[in-house]
């Protein structure tokens, strides 16, 4: 469990600094060995894939691992947090994507391969604080109306479920998306394409 961070409901996430430096924590051992490789093989060790066993991962919770020194953000969406989702497109600034960074799979409602299942750079687009998670549908005392999703706590940007940010936000675009697939039903591998994707 090094390599990650569980979260559920109203618990705050870690910043982007203490999610990375918690998710790399794993790796300081290899630092001495690192020192003596080429640049070109520390560049390949920090451009590396990380794959995560989502197996653990409740409904409605959220995990943050580190990749290429961002944290990742992993959560598995209740089937009710996707209607909602549904219904948030005349909120959205960027409800398709359009303008947002995602890989072609990922251009669709959800921004993601299964639905359920949502992956994405937890750097806000604004000024790259890391985003809160909350999930839950209630009032917020910076949103009487709030649907769930993610809140930048430096600037107040608001984003859904899928990373896609509200209207007239600090935020311009969409919380990215990695490149990732799945290698099993539960393994997940951020940092490769699926087989065959343009
Ligand atoms: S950094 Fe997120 S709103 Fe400014």
């Amino acid at each position: 469990m090094a390599n990650e961070e569980v979260n559920t409901g109203r618990r705050r996430f870690l910043t982007g600094t203490t999610a990375v430096v918690g998710a790399v924590g794993a790796g300081f051992a290899a630092v001495p060995f690192i020192k003596s490789w080429s640049p070109s093989a520390r560049a390949r060790f920090a451009g590396a894939p990380v794959s995560q066993d989502i197996s653990a991962l409740a409904e409605g919770a959220q995990m943050v691992i580190n990749w290429r020194g961002q944290p990742i953000f992993i959560a598995r969406r209740s089937k009710a947090m996707l209607d909602v989702m549904k219904s948030l497109d005349n909120l959205l600034a960027d409800p398709q994507s359009a303008a947002s960074d995602q890989p072609k799979y990922a251009q669709n409602p959800t921004r993601s391969i299964k639905p359920e299942i949502s992956v994405l750079v937890g750097v806000c687009t604004h000024l790259g604080c890391a985003p809160e998670f909350l999930p839950e549908v209630k009032p917020e005392p910076f949103d009487p109306d709030w649907k769930g999703g993610y809140f930048c706590p430096c600037h107040k940007s608001r984003y859904d479920l899928a990373g896609r940010v509200m209207k007239a936000q600090p935020a311009p675009l969409n919380l990215p998306v990695p490149p990732y697939h799945f290698e099993s039903d539960t393994m997940l591998v951020i940092g490769v394409d699926p087989k065959g994707a343009a």
